[in-house]
């Protein structure tokens, strides 16, 4: 239960390299062992630090919990998966409780800050309830240090949602696939609530995103298929957002990895009463191969459909609903390259995911593999 000491991290900030990494473009690439780790924080439900308390702890949890044990979560993952990127996927501050958003955002994301890894986040529905907008959380989050978030792509000129963006992620530097882009990452904001009456509920991805996701793909798509080292497959491409798709209500305990225990509506998913049809935008485009949302906090779970992976990370935050006695939790994905023929590093050979539980041990759970170059999937 240890977080990482404060001291040690100032410490680790001093070093000159630190101090470049603040300052240089980062540009996100494997590393020398051919590893990329992401670390999902979902639903963080900041508000105003040791002043907010827990929700659906247990009674023995209930006199000394607060944000701040969302705080400790944060870098005690940190900490045990050293990850090369961390994604929070929305409602990253409940803004009903918060008395200024900037400084909930400030807290909230201040353990990925000074961990010095490159991190980026989405919106919630959530987000905006506060003192500022969704366009003024978003704009907040873009200058903050060490994110590589984007508030949207300069090259799409009508776009819905404040945070849809994406990158690229390099291949090992010095190998032949350094200039190229071998895994991409998308990132879209799902939207709030539905303000098309008499439509109820939650928002959905809408056709400009969408759009930009198809041009964007096709773009990346026909990059890595030139040279040098000219690819057949498209790169794999990881989508995370927020708001579930309507597909994730496709699955049921014997077809899923992980558990599903939210009871109401439609089979304990609460996407959108309405379907924009970005699940089949997706398949047309056929490089992403796993979604990541958040947004129900007790359903944790990964299941396939038409070869795309439909996941949740579980809920995270202390100041969330969740389940007394059931852990909050994140999820990990780490994607590993192949040797090429010349003994060095390709492209991907295949896309891991586990859980780990807020516990004394950090317990991990669920280990899986989401899709691996020669399966074909
Ligand atoms: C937990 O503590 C809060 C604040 O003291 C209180 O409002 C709430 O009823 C407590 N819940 C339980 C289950 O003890
Ligand atoms: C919250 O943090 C406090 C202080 O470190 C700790 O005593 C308590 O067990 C934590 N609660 C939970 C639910 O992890
Ligand atoms: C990658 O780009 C850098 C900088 O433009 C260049 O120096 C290097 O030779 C390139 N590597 C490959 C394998 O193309
Ligand atoms: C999962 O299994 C259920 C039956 O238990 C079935 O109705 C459903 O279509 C399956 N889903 C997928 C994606 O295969
Ligand atoms: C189910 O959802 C409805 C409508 O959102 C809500 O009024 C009700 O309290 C929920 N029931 C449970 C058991 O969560």
């Amino acid at each position: 239960m240890r977080s990482i000491p404060v001291v040690s991290e100032l410490m680790f900030c001093l070093i000159p390299s630190c101090v470049l990494a603040k300052h240089h473009n980062q540009k996100l690439r494997f590393d020398k062992y051919g590893r990329f780790k992401i670390l999902q924080v979902a639903d963080m439900h900041y508000a105003n630090g040791k002043n907010t308390l827990c929700l659906n702890v247990l009674p023995s949890q209930n006199a000394s919990c607060t944000d701040l044990n969302t705080t400790a979560f944060i870098q005690r993952m940190i900490h045990a998966e050293k990850p090369n990127l961390i994604v929070f996927t929305g409602d990253n501050i409940f803004g009903f409780d918060s008395l200024d958003s900037a400084k909930s955002l400030d807290a909230a994301f201040a353990p990925a800050i000074a961990s010095n890894i490159p991190w980026v986040a989405v919106l919630g529905n959530h987000d905006q309830e506060g003192s500022l907008s969704r366009e003024g959380v978003m704009k907040h989050i873009v200058g903050m240090k060490n994110t590589l978030s984007k508030l949207n792509p300069t090259e799409a000129h009508i776009i819905d949602g404040f945070g849809n963006y994406n990158l690229k992620v390099g291949g090992v530097k010095g190998t032949s696939f350094a200039n190229k882009s071998v895994l991409n990452l998308y990132f879209l904001d799902s939207g709030d609530y539905s303000k098309v009456l008499p439509i109820l509920g939650y928002d959905w991805i809408k056709p400009s995103q969408q759009f930009w996701f198809q041009r964007t793909s096709a773009k990346l798509q026909r990059e890595y298929k030139k040279g040098p080292v000219p690819q057949k497959e498209p790169a794999p491409g990881l989508a995370y957002f927020h708001i579930p798709l309507p597909e994730y209500a496709s699955f049921d305990s014997s077809n899923f990895t992980g558990v599903k225990l939210e009871g109401n509506g439609s089979a304990g998913i609460s996407s959108a009463s309405v379907n924009s049809g970005f699940f089949t935008t997706l398949v047309g485009a056929g490089d992403v191969k796993a979604v990541f949302t958040g947004h129900d906090h007790i359903n944790d779970f990964c299941g396939k459909l038409t070869g795309i992976n439909l996941c949740y990370a579980g809920g995270f935050g202390y100041h969330a609903y969740g389940k007394a006695g059931w852990s909050r939790r994140a999820r990990v994905v780490v994607a590993s390259l192949e040797k090429t023929v010349k003994g060095s590093w390709g492209n991907v050979k295949s896309i891991k995911t586990w859980k780990r539980l807020d516990d004394q041990r950090l317990t991990r759970i669920d280990a899986e593999v989401l899709w691996s170059k020669n399966s074909g999937a």
